[in-house]
């Protein structure tokens, strides 16, 4: 069974209408990605929209003073996010004219943004052909293809990145990394995941030896 097929046509059957997926516009994907980072959905989408509402575009977005930043990032914890992202809307605004860049290597480039938004930015922008890998993947992966390592250990984002790069189809590599995480948040969750009416159990070797409880592995720090 061709895994990564399974899991476009479970999701083109399955997923959520999410406002952030039908665009191709970076800063509003930017905007989105960091609000989801350590956030739900569900919590996430009311501030997604107070702030595209507020600031359209990168540009109205670096014009803004940190306290009104601030005062719309209240509830969403973890206030350095709303802090980086005024600092990354104001180099677009003055390394890049204003223009968000939509490749990875630029992406990259730019102080605050990492490998996870590089990669979710320019698939889902541009169609780079660029692995997301983020909890829900690690998830996905590690129950699938039984991998034990601990997702926290210093080999662990390398292993991962490998085998998410390897599954990636070519073609529709946006299309592919929204899949895998829609696929982890949805069906493959941490708790009480929904084997019983998953496409791909029959090929995932966490099915096959009732290991979804212990896989992924994260070590105790
Ligand atoms: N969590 C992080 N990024 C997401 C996305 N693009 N869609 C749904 N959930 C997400």
């Amino acid at each position: 069974m061709d895994f990564a097929a399974e899991l476009l046509k479970w999701y083109q059957q399955n997923k959520r209408d999410l406002p952030w997926r039908n665009t191709t516009d970076a800063y509003i994907i930017w905007l989105s990605e960091v609000i989801l980072q350590q956030t739900r959905v569900e919590q996430g989408m009311p501030y997604f929209y107070r702030f595209l509402e507020r600031y359209p575009d990168v540009n109205s977005f670096a014009n803004a003073a940190e306290d009104d930043i601030l005062k719309l990032w209240q509830g969403l914890g973890y206030y350095s996010r709303g802090r980086n992202m005024l600092k990354t809307a104001r180099l677009v605004q003055q390394d890049c004219d204003g223009i968000f860049p939509t490749a990875y290597d630029e992406l990259l480039k730019l102080k605050g943004i990492g490998e996870y938004t590089a990669a979710a930015i320019s698939s889902f922008s541009a169609g780079e052909v660029r692995a997301v890998v983020d909890g829900n993947v690690y998830r996905v992966l590690a129950r699938y293809f039984g991998i034990d390592e601990p997702i926290n250990s210093t080999g662990a984002k390398k292993t991962f990145q490998t085998i998410a790069t390897d599954l990636i189809n070519k073609k529709m590599p946006g299309l592919h990394n929204q899949a895998m995480m829609e696929f982890g948040a949805m069906l493959c969750k941490p708790k009480n995941p929904g084997c019983g009416i998953c496409p791909v159990r029959i090929g995932c070797y966490a099915f096959k030896h009732n290991a979804t409880t212990y896989l992924p592995v994260k070590l105790k720090k």
